[in-house]
């Protein structure tokens, strides 16, 4: 019998690619989706697998809905990827983001629980989690504190723990994956690298004359999308529930990500990048660099994509749009 996988927020960057990966696998793949007022694109990153996955609607909030969906499929594998995933706008809808990135994954894990406790549990936890925390060597792991700076950091704080605590306390499989920034064409462009490549696009084409940015000095370390959910598979996988980094242990600033991208569109940045205060945050992560050693040596995980091939298939993307 195909292996059941549950997945929460199937319709994001990382859900979708979970899915086309799950399926290719011959996982039988249910999805949790939100309605949304506006029909039209809502699930247009599914459009090439709709129809083999079994989607329900639903919202990690409504506890009876998710309960329902647990009972029925009961999966052996359960993905919590639904969240508000924008750092700066948790500041401007806190409480909507600590109900969905918080207590949406407590929801979900007491559903596992209660009907579902031999499924293996991942929890989509995030690097945004350490704040300006960095070892001596210049890294984040997995042992290094955690003291976050945003509302969406300190939601997946708690996310984080109470699945450790679930592991402790009940015996669950629930593990952590704690994901640097992972960025692909199905990127959505409020997110810095698609908004940089989008408008360099543009720009090169004479649509646009310049760019607004917020903070250029802060430091990502940005990996591909579907390397990072092979790593969550991964996780499930391993033989006891854990917590493991997944990164590329490498950093570059914003400013050095538009200087790569307008030249190999044959532009100078520094001519069209400005900067408004309007995408500073109030509290700001400066600087993100990822030790993924233990993702390395215990699942035998490494990523495809390099920054620079990564880099190449978005530029692909939006150019052809
Ligand atoms: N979005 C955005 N827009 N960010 C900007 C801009 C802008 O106009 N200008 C500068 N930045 C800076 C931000 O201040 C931040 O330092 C950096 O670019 C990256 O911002 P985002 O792409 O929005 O990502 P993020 O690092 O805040 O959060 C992402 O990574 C987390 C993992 O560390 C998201 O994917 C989170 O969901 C994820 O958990």
């Amino acid at each position: 019998m195909a292996r059941k996988a549950l997945i929460t927020g199937i319709t994001g960057q990382d859900g979708s690619y979970l899915a086309e990966h799950l399926l290719s696998l011959g996982y039988e793949v249910h999805g949790l989706i939100r309605r949304n007022s506006i029909t039209e694109n809502q699930q247009s990153r599914l459009d090439n697998i709709s129809k083999h996955i079994h989607n329900e609607y639903g919202d990690v909030s409504d506890v009876s809905t998710i309960d329902r969906v647990m009972m029925r499929v009961k999966p052996d594998e359960v993905y919590n990827l639904a969240a508000q995933s924008h750092v700066r706008i948790s500041f401007d809808v806190p409480q909507y983001t600590v109900q969905t990135n918080a207590l949406g994954a407590l929801n979900v894990l007491e559903s596992v629980r209660s009907h579902a406790p031999e499924a293996h549990f991942y929890q989509a936890s995030s690097s945004e989690m350490f704040g300006n925390s960095v070892d001596p060597d210049g890294k984040q792991r997995e042992t290094t504190k955690m003291s976050p700076v945003s509302p969406y950091g300190c939601a997946k704080l708690f996310a984080y723990s109470i699945v450790r605590n679930y592991r402790h306390s009940y015996k669950l499989f629930a593990s952590n994956g704690i994901l640097f920034n992972h960025e692909s064409p199905r990127r959505a462009s409020n997110f810095v690298t698609s908004k940089i490549i989008k408008n360099a696009v543009l720009i090169s084409q004479g649509k646009l004359d310049k760019l607004e940015l917020g903070n250029l000095d802060s430091q990502r370390d940005w990996g591909h999308s579907k390397d990072y959910v092979r790593a969550m598979h991964l996780i499930l996988q391993h033989h006891e529930p854990d917590d493991f980094v997944i990164s590329t242990g490498q950093t570059h600033s914003i400013r050095e990500f538009c200087e790569i991208v307008f030249k190999k569109l044959g532009l100078d940045y520094t001519k069209y990048v400005v900067q408004n205060p309007k995408y500073m945050r109030p509290e700001e992560l400066r600087y993100l660099c990822g030790d993924c050693s233990k993702a390395k040596k215990v699942l035998n995980w490494s990523p495809h994509y390099t920054f620079d091939s990564m880099i190449d298939e978005m530029i692909g993307q939006w150019t052809v749009k």
